[in-house]
């Protein structure tokens, strides 16, 4: 085996790292290598998020025409003006009202970028960071190269909760940001709004920055998702990241945002100005014919999203994979003990390597999702962004996979959707 255990990265063995000390600790993605791997033995890739279904055609229709149209030079740095207004737009409707497209909203590449800017924008070398744990990979990454550190909070399984005495417990006289993602990339928490208000009240007392990464937003199946921002006190000091990735399937086009007060907005366009000047112009233009699809658009695709979690669920069940119904965002994460102790693998990173070779299915093992040593080593994660027959093909060979190994399937979603609904109840008795 060559990939080490407990660390969001994959070490090369066979090609050492340069030595410069700001990527010293860096390794390659493990989600893109799993993408490499499952090129190279023909796998379904249910590793990276991203569709492998068309992006809504009036989208690609709008960028065909800026390119016909000649919109192939930079655009303004901190974005097209019909874009700002149109993100600005999109969340006036849905009841954030206030965003100046002038001074408060940021164009980037993805949300990456964002996220990425914010750190290197508003953290003093030796920051420390707040993370829930287990995180998305670029942000420890990020991290770093701002010379900041990630703190981990933990998430605790079954519902993915986090405990507020250990939320508090992780604030030290160098924190200075929280890093929050919401719907939660991999756990599919739609976090409560008793959990954004702790979270609030925590930025409030110890005058930390949000760094909200709300690229699901649209992607919610249970509960409802809130913006932290709104919170009181939470405005003048939440970076709120988006983009076009995920809600349009153009995870390739490379557009994000960042929502700021003018203040946080103008250190964070220094960043993006002399790290990419401009996000993609024609795909800029694009942007605004997404914006302007609407609910109805989200929702059909929640929708169909909804429909493809509960066949991933159902194949899992059957390949004896205990896997959590998340309540948005579009992945799974599940339990692979049985797998583990049946075919002696060491951990997820081991069994993924297997499973990918050897039956064709790319996963993310939990040993590269979580911060905390060993956490992870018996979850694997699996994204459903995909058409019906992709993840049908992946559930047989799972299946396949599962009976090779001898494991049985396993009834396992019952304790979590009731615990789902019973918060839906709460949520709805709330709202
Ligand atoms: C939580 C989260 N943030 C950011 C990204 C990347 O976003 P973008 O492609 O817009 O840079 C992903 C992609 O998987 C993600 O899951």
């Amino acid at each position: 085996m060559t990939v080490p255990h407990g660390s969001v990265f994959v070490q090369r063995q066979q090609a050492p790292l340069p030595s410069v000390t700001r990527i010293a600790a860096f390794g390659e993605s493990v989600i893109r290598e799993m993408t490499r791997l499952a090129q190279r033995y023909d796998a379904v890739n249910l590793a990276q998020g991203f569709p492998d279904f068309p992006a809504p055609a009036p989208v690609k229709a709008a960028a065909v025409r800026a390119i016909r149209g000649d919109l192939n030079q930079y655009a303004v740095t901190w974005g097209a003006p019909e874009l700002r207004a149109a993100i600005a737009a999109a969340y006036g409707r849905r009841g954030w009202a206030g965003i100046d497209p002038e001074h408060d909203v940021t164009v980037v590449c993805g949300a990456t970028e964002a996220i990425a800017a914010a750190c290197l924008a508003l953290l003093e070398e030796g920051s420390e960071v707040l993370v829930c744990d287990p995180l998305h990979e670029s942000y420890a990454p990020a991290l770093l190269l701002a010379g900041a550190r990630a703190v981990p909070v933990p998430l605790r399984w079954p519902d993915w909760t986090f405990d507020a005495d250990a939320l508090r417990g992780a604030v030290g006289p160098h924190t200075r940001a929280l890093i929050l993602t919401n719907p939660h990339n991999p756990t599919g928490r739609v976090f409560r709004d008793d959990e954004l208000a702790a979270i609030a009240a925590l930025c409030r007392d110890h005058d930390l920055f949000a760094f909200t990464d709300e690229i699901y937003e649209h992607i919610v199946y249970e509960g409802r998702h809130r913006f932290l921002a709104q919170y009181p006190g939470m405005a003048e000091r939440t970076v709120t990241v988006s983009a076009l990735s995920k809600a349009y399937a153009v995870t390739g086009w490379r557009v994000g945002w960042a929502i700021a007060p003018a203040p946080l907005s103008d250190a964070l366009r220094k960043v993006h100005d002399f790290l990419t000047i401009a996000a993609p112009t024609p795909f800029q233009a694009a942007g605004v014919a997404a914006l302007g699809l609407g609910d109805a658009y989200h929702e059909r695709l929640a929708h169909v999203y909804r429909r493809r979690r509960d066949l991933l669920l159902r194949a899992l069940a059957a390949a004896g994979m205990a896997g959590a119904a998340p309540q948005g965002a579009y992945y799974v994460l599940a339990d692979v003990s049985p797998h583990l102790a049946a075919g002696g693998f060491a951990d997820s990173a081991e069994f993924a390597k297997w499973l990918v070779e050897e039956t064709g299915v790319a996963v993310v093992p939990g040993t590269a999702l979580f911060l905390t040593p060993g956490a992870g080593r018996a979850l694997v994660r699996l994204a459903f962004p995909k058409r019906s027959a992709t993840l049908e093909l992946a559930g047989e060979r799972l299946i396949a996979a599962a009976r090779r190994l001898g494991v049985a399937p396993r009834r396992v979603f019952a304790q979590r959707q009731r615990a789902g609904r019973a918060q839906q109840g709460r949520e709805g008795r709330r709202a």
